[in-house]
Parts: structure tokens; sequence; C-alpha cells
């Protein structure tokens, strides 16, 4: 059996006080919590601050994004290694949000993800069809293009020790989540593209929905038989709402 995995993105939100109120009542929320892995993916400058409020509590810590480089003159970049210090567990590569604003391309995020790996981290690749991909029947072949990234330059083996998070771009922020058929039917699909080279890796990872995911839905979602957890944005900045989630795993 697959565990659940929830990882809350802040992404580029939150203040030292707002951090810490949300850190003690996340990890009051999480007491006792032991079947669903629980994590939050803060921004980077607040990594360090989060690992101290978080301590030796169940709330895991993540990146939300990481250099290819392991170290030397990129400046405004952090490496996976530097991550490691801090007691980072899992890495998000290639959200809608870098592939957007950053032009990340699948080779660049391929590249995150293996640098993630090497340092012994979880990446967790992030992908996912936009509004118009999807109403031009798209849907298959931009996810096929997105997962055989990663395997055409590393092989399906780097799979093994990952995390795939399928966003829809139109569900990210918008108010509006995939139906829970909708959901199912894009992680089928990639866990089938995983399959076909290699069912016990496809077997094995867990695949996160993302796209406004809320305590409302979140039970719907992930009763789907492939969708492993959740990838949560706004609902990940209030302690109630990301707990409602996390319990609903
Ligand atoms: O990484 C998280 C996703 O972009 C989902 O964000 O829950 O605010 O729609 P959202």
């Amino acid at each position: 059996m697959r565990r659940p995995l929830v990882l809350g993105n802040w992404k580029m939100n939150g203040t030292k006080a707002s951090n810490a109120e949300l850190i003690e009542g996340l990890k009051a929320a999480a007491v006792g919590v032991d079947s669903v892995t629980i994590g939050v993916c803060p921004p980077a400058v607040f990594i360090a601050q989060i690992q101290e409020l978080a301590g030796d509590s169940n709330i895991c810590i993540g990146a939300q994004d990481v250099s290819v480089q392991s170290s030397g003159a990129y400046t405004g970049e952090w490496s996976a290694d530097m991550l490691t210090e801090f007691g980072v567990s899992y890495v998000l590569v290639g959200h809608s949000e870098r592939r957007t604003y950053h032009n990340e391309s699948d080779e660049l995020i391929a590249k995150k993800f293996k640098a993630t790996q090497d340092a012994g981290l979880v990446p967790v690749l992030c992908i996912g069809e936009t509004l118009e991909e999807r109403e031009a029947g798209k849907l298959e072949s931009v996810i096929t293009t997105q997962v055989n990234a990663v395997i055409d330059a590393y092989g399906i083996e780097a799979y093994k020790n990952a995390v795939i998070a399928y966003e829809p771009v139109w569900a990210i922020g918008t108010g509006v989540t995939a139906t829970s058929e909708q959901a199912q039917e894009a992680h089928a699909l990639i866990r089938k593209l995983l399959a076909e080279k290699d069912a016990e890796v496809a077997a094995g990872i867990q695949i996160l929905y993302g796209g406004s995911m809320k305590p409302g839905n979140a039970a719907e979602l992930m009763a789907m038989e492939d969708i492993d957890g959740g990838l949560v944005g706004g609902a990940s900045l209030v302690a109630a709402d990301f707990a409602g989630i996390f319990n609903a795993a």
C-alpha cells in the first residue's frame, strides 16, 4: 500500500510571525497522525526557521525549487546539498509557476529532479496540462512528454525514489478543482505510462493531486484509486484547512 502524502506549498507567502503561528497550529493538529506523511514547503529564506519550529514533530520540510548545480558562481540559487543541512526531505521540481514565469523546460526540470536525488532528497515532479491543452485533447500527450523527460534522461529507475504531483494548471489557485473522475483519469494515465516501463516502480510511486484542494473536496479526491495525497497551495496557509486535508487522507 502506498502511504498518503500531503504537502503544503506555501509559494511566496509568510512572515516569521505568521509562519510561527501556522507551524504551531499544524504541530498541534498533527499530533497522533501517523498514517499520513505531512510536509510544508516554505519559501527558501524561511526553511531554517521552519526546521527549528518543526523540531522533532511529524511535520516534514520541502523546498519549492533547487539549482541543477552543486555549488559555484550561480547568484540567487541554492543547491540540493545545502537543503540537506536544513532537514529538507522533499523538493518540488517543475511546478507550473516555475514553468510559466521562469520558462523552465522539461530538460532543465529533469536535471533538477536528478540533482535532488543525487543529494539524497526526494523530488516531487509537478506536471499538468493547461486549459487550452485539455480542450485541444492534448492531456495525454502533455503528460506523456512531461513524465518521459525524466525517463529519457535518467531511465525509469529515477522514479523509484520520487513523487509525482498532477496539477492541472487550470485548477491551480482558481477555486476550480478537477472532479475526482478527471483527476483519477490523469493519475491512472501517469501510472500506466510508468507501468509500461516497470510495473513495480509504477505501483510504488505516490502520485499527488494539486489544484484548489480543500477540506471539502480532499476526501473524495484522495479516495480515488490512483490518488495518493495532495500538493496543496492556498489551503495550506491556514492550519485548520490544511489539517482538514491531511486528516481526510
Ligand atoms: O503547489 C500547489 C498547487 O499549485 C495548488 O495550489 O491549492 O492554491 O490551487 P492551490
